[in-house]
């Protein structure tokens, strides 16, 4: 090998230096809802950008859009200059310094697309005070750039607007990087990952995910999973917490929780509004207030007069309520009327009962029901969300 090649090979390790092939840097904006490239101005940036290869895909589909990039090796940025289809405002900046502050410290972007490089870096005083910023916190001495660089790629992006990234599996999948995860979902909304196999494109020798997230509060609470040709799996937003990555779903399917859904049970919305109810003048109604985060047995000797009423082996939830979210309880005697904050869970079959109680008294079950609640102001869960709470089957109630 000559000394230019040996150079090229260097640098290529320690940069990380895998580039994107047009295919791959297609198939991660067709992820992106169309809407996203209407706009007359457009600003698109990728921090490590290479030869530009994921900005030139931008520029096909978005002629209008304006192009910024930075990369820390200078031979790409000449390459970059001297690309006569590309315009692209070109930095050669260490992107893990404060030195990016210095040059986007006013600029905020449309769309932010990106194959960072997968290494440890350091976990200096600058990347705390900047993921801090965003506000995630790691007190590791060592850090994945490639996190380092999805929270500041999220930190610069307009409200609203869409980050596209390449990432190793193990963002995906890590017991380790499960708080990142968490983060992710609780703070933006994470639209969709797609698992690409190892070797399924040019440069792609290691099992990758392309990720889109929008820079906007959560108001999803369930995440798309693709893979290839493969059908689409649904995880919420909680299951994306433990494990982002199609594979394990599509092997857990088989052994997949039951829902709400399969164990065929029906759910309906109280009525009621508490006003109107304290107006009937009857002791015999069930509001948010008279059940539990522990489970509340109701009995009464009443009857109720109402088209929808609670009656022997129903359960309750709260539907909505920042702090009642989670609360439930089941009738065990006469009839309730029901207010409109919560909802029946009816089951005719007293085993599936009794799995249900044991998954809302778990702290999984708090936690899921939490995971899926939505709203600015008062949080609340929907009938379509709740059909879909996993049932704990076997004896890991408590977990
Ligand atoms: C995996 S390559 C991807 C390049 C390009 N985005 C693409 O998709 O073809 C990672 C790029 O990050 C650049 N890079 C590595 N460390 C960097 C840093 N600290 N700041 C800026 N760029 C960096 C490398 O030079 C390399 O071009």
């Amino acid at each position: 090998m000559n000394s230019n090649a040996l150079e090229t090979k260097d640098r290529r390790e320690e940069h990380e230096q895998f580039y994107t092939s047009r295919e791959l840097g297609r198939l991660l904006l067709s992820l992106l809802p169309g809407k996203t490239w209407v706009s007359g101005k457009l600003n698109v940036l990728d921090l490590c950008m290479g030869q530009g290869a994921l900005l030139e895909c931008v520029s096909e589909i978005a002629p209008q859009a304006a192009l910024f990039g930075t990369d820390i090796d200078p031979v790409n940025i000449d390459a970059v200059n001297l690309n006569d289809q590309l315009d692209i405002d070109a930095r050669c900046i260490d992107a893990t310094t404060p030195e990016l502050r210095r040059i986007y410290s006013k600029k905020y972007f449309d769309v932010i697309v990106g194959n960072p490089p997968f290494k440890l870096i350091h976990n200096d005083k600058y990347i705390k005070r900047e993921l801090e910023s965003v506000g995630y916190s790691s007190r590791s001495t060592y850090i994945e750039a490639e996190i380092y660089f999805l929270l500041y790629g999220l930190k610069i992006l307009k409200n609203g607007g869409y980050l596209a990234y390449i990432l190793p599996d193990g963002i995906f999948t890590k017991v380790s990087l499960k708080g990142l995860r968490k983060f992710l979902v609780s703070n933006f909304c994470v639209h969709s990952v797609m698992e690409i196999e190892p070797g399924y494109f040019d440069g792609t020798e290691a099992k990758t995910h392309l990720l889109i997230i929008q820079k906007d509060s959560p108001t999803k609470s369930v995440v798309s999973l693709f893979k290839d040709e493969h059908p689409t799996q649904v995880i919420t937003n909680y299951e994306f917490e433990e494990r982002g990555d199609y594979s394990f779903y599509s092997k857990a399917c088989a052994l997949k929780m039951k829902t709400l859904e399969s164990l065929g049970v029906e759910i309906f919305r109280g009525r009621n509004t508490k006003k109107v109810l304290l107006g009937f003048g009857v002791e015999n109604y069930i509001h948010t207030t008279h059940i539990s985060h522990s489970g509340s047995i109701l009995k009464t000797s009443s009857f109720a007069d109402d088209k929808l009423v609670a009656t022997k082996g129903d359960i309750v939830i709260a539907r909505v309520g920042t702090r009642c979210l989670g609360k439930f309880g089941v009738v065990e005697s006469g009839q309730f009327y029901v207010s409109d904050c919560v909802f029946i869970i009816r089951s005719d079959n007293p085993k599936n009962q009794r799995l249900i109680l044991n998954t809302l008294s778990s702290s999984f079950g708090r936690n899921w029901i939490k995971s899926v609640s939505k709203g600015v102001g008062a949080r609340h869960i929907t009938t379509t969300d709740l059909y879909q709470l996993p049932i704990i089957v076997g004896n890991n109630e408590n977990t």
